[in-house]
């Protein structure tokens, strides 16, 4: 990641209005995005896109819980060399597919996004579905669910289609039911 820090070097604007949301929250240098680089000017109307689907999201379905740079980006990951988030792990899925515990009649793609919510989210079955009955909505999970499937359909509208695809139940949850920000 030297090439980073040489691009952290040049060009920084001398005021941050962004808080440490832009940097510290996506792990990427001022740099990336003020350069004078055809590069950087495609990262910074991609960073720009990217802030009008938080204010879209969070003044919308996300209203009650709100998310940041942070919670898709996580600092770059681990190791801080991350550009995109993570996604999720496509073995795993393959994996989890052979175990299905639900009906034996239930159709190949309603397996598969069963099996991904269980390990976007990090959970049973049971966190969303009551026992013996699939369609019921009695647990809040189930119903919230419904709501974030919904909220999956306004990404388009902030991004052209190649990108907006990345976006999936695995990109803000990452394995787990909370979401940092
Ligand atoms: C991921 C890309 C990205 C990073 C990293 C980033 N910025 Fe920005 N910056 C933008 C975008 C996009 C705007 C336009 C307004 C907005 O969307 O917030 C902007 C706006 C600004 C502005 C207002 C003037 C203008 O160009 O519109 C200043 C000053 C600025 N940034 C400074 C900084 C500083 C200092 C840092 C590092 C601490 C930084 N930025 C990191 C993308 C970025
Ligand atoms: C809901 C999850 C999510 C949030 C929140 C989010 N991003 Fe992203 N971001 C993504 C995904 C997914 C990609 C990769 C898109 C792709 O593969 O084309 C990405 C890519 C980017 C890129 C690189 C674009 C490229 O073409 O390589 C920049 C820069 C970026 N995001 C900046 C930001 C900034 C700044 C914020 C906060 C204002 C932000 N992102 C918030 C999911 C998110
Ligand atoms: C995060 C919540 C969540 C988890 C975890 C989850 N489901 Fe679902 N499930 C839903 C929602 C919401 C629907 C209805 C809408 C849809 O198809 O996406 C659904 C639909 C179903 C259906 C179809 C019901 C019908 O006939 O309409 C079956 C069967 C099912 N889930 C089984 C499972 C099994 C088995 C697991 C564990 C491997 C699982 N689900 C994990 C939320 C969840
Ligand atoms: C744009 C980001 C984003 C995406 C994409 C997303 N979620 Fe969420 N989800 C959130 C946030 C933020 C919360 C609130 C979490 C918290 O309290 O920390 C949340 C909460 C939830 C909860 C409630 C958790 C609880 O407290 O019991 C469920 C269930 C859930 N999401 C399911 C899903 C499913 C299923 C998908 C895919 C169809 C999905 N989410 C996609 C951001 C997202």
């Amino acid at each position: 990641m030297i090439w980073l820090l040489i691009l952290a070097l040049q060009t920084t604007p001398a005021k941050n209005p962004h808080g440490d949301a832009y940097t510290i929250g996506t792990g990427l240098p001022c740099a990336y995005c003020h350069s004078q680089t055809p590069h950087a000017d495609d990262m910074y109307r991609a960073a720009g896109r990217m802030a009008k689907m938080v204010a879209g999201l969070n003044a919308g379905p996300l209203q009650r819980m709100k998310i940041d740079c942070f919670s898709c980006h996580r600092a770059g990951g681990p190791k801080h060399n991350a550009l995109h988030p993570i996604s999720i792990d496509r073995r795993e899925i393959e994996k989890l597919m052979g175990t299905w515990s639900g009906p034996t009649m239930t159709p190949e793609p309603v397996r598969r996004s069963m099996t991904r919510y269980v390990l976007s989210l990090g959970v049973q079955c049971s966190y969303c579905h009551v026992a013996g009955n699939w369609k019921a909505d009695d647990k809040p999970a189930m119903k919230t669910s419904r709501e974030m499937a919904v909220m999956m359909d306004m990404f388009p509208k902030y991004f052209e289609f190649a990108t907006a695809s990345a976006f999936t139940c695995f990109t803000c949850h990452q394995g787990a039911v909370k979401v940092p920000r």
